[in-house]
């Protein structure tokens, strides 16, 4: 028999997203026209303890699609890994007639939910928005595209200034601790190459970048530091540099938290509204505790426990990719 829950929660949590407002006004409308009532949970999990709760209307998501960040607010949550702070919230859903939640974040917000889940038989779908890509069974994340186009655009507009001048440029990328934007946004912006925390050591992925640089003898070259990848970012890769091969001259940008804001774009929003609707599609089906992904295109769903536990893979053809490229 068809689950059909009367009303049930959304709330996006961690860090901010490009695409987040699209999938809460496709979660509203695709609830709202199964017949169920939608209550908007401010803050993530915070809003979930205190209580902080409104019912949505579909005017409630009008206008919001082409709006980066959240219009329900975001917010790390330290009292709601400890049970004390999952008894509130429990009782905030009680009070409110919540009778399921959808989550809409990363890594953290996921489990934190799946705990969530289990512990009060709550079911629980999770919608990945972070500008990381880092979940693994999917192939893309609310935000990701976006973020990507922001990074590739910023590198763009330092390249005027790399090549008139005989520097290196070290971009350091968001990505907490995954390469994937690092890496790819280095391929879209035709950077000399990236450190990303997956691959080899950053000794010898610094050694390789210098070298990229002496062999084609250009006056400026442009390497891409994941934030993580080594301690430092960006800031220890250059020094590192200047000690080795004082005859370079760097520079630093730390794009910082540019990279999860603006319009989203085409393609993120595109797929919040396709993940907002499954997501309440899979409450229907009675499914629980998984998260929406894409993969080749279709939309699947995979089990929270696996999105968060499993790693995903950097492709081999993309990191060399940038080796090819950059001779
Ligand atoms: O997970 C998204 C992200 O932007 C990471 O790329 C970054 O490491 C982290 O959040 C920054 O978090 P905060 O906004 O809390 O400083």
């Amino acid at each position: 028999m068809e689950f059909k829950p009367k009303t049930i929660g959304v709330l996006t949590s961690g860090g901010d997203a490009p695409g987040m407002n699209a999938a809460l006004r496709a979660v509203t409308r695709a609830a709202i026209s199964n017949g169920i009532k939608v209550k908007a949970i401010y803050r993530g999990y915070k809003g979930l303890i205190d209580g902080e709760v409104e019912e949505f209307t579909s005017q409630n998501v009008s206008g919001i699609i082409q709006r980066g960040g959240t219009i329900i607010k975001s917010a790390r949550c330290p009292e709601f890994p400890t049970k004390e702070g999952r008894e509130k919230a429990y009782e905030t859903l009680k009070r409110e007639g919540i009778e399921a939640l959808i989550i809409i974040g990363g890594d953290g917000t996921f489990t934190g939910g799946r705990i969530f889940a289990q512990e009060y038989n709550v079911p629980v779908i999770g919608i990945p928005g972070t500008i990381d890509n880092d979940l693994w069974g999917t192939d893309a994340t609310i935000g990701y595209d976006t973020a990507l186009n922001t990074i590739m655009h910023c590198v763009d507009t330092l390249r005027d200034t790399a090549t008139s001048h005989e520097r290196v440029f070290l971009v350091e990328v968001m990505g907490r601790d995954a390469g994937f934007l690092t890496l790819n946004a280095a391929i879209a912006a035709g950077a000399e190459a990236a450190i990303i925390p997956e691959r080899a050591t950053i000794i010898e992925q610094i050694e390789a970048a210098i070298g990229q640089g002496k062999r084609k003898s250009k006056n400026s070259s442009i390497v891409l530091v994941q934030e993580h990848a080594i301690e430092g970012g960006a800031q220890a890769v250059a020094k590192m540099m200047e000690h080795e091969h004082p005859e370079f001259s760097t520079r630093v940008t730390i794009l910082g938290h540019l990279q999860r804001g603006g319009s989203p774009t085409a393609n993120d929003r595109i797929l919040a509204s396709r993940m907002g609707i499954a997501a309440v599609q899979a409450l229907l089906e009675d499914q629980r505790n998984v998260m929406v992904g894409v993969k080749n295109g279709e939309i699947d769903y995979v089990p929270l426990s696996k999105a968060i536990k499993q790693k995903k893979d950097i492709k081999d053809e993309k990191w060399e990719a940038i080796q090819v490229l950059s001779i």
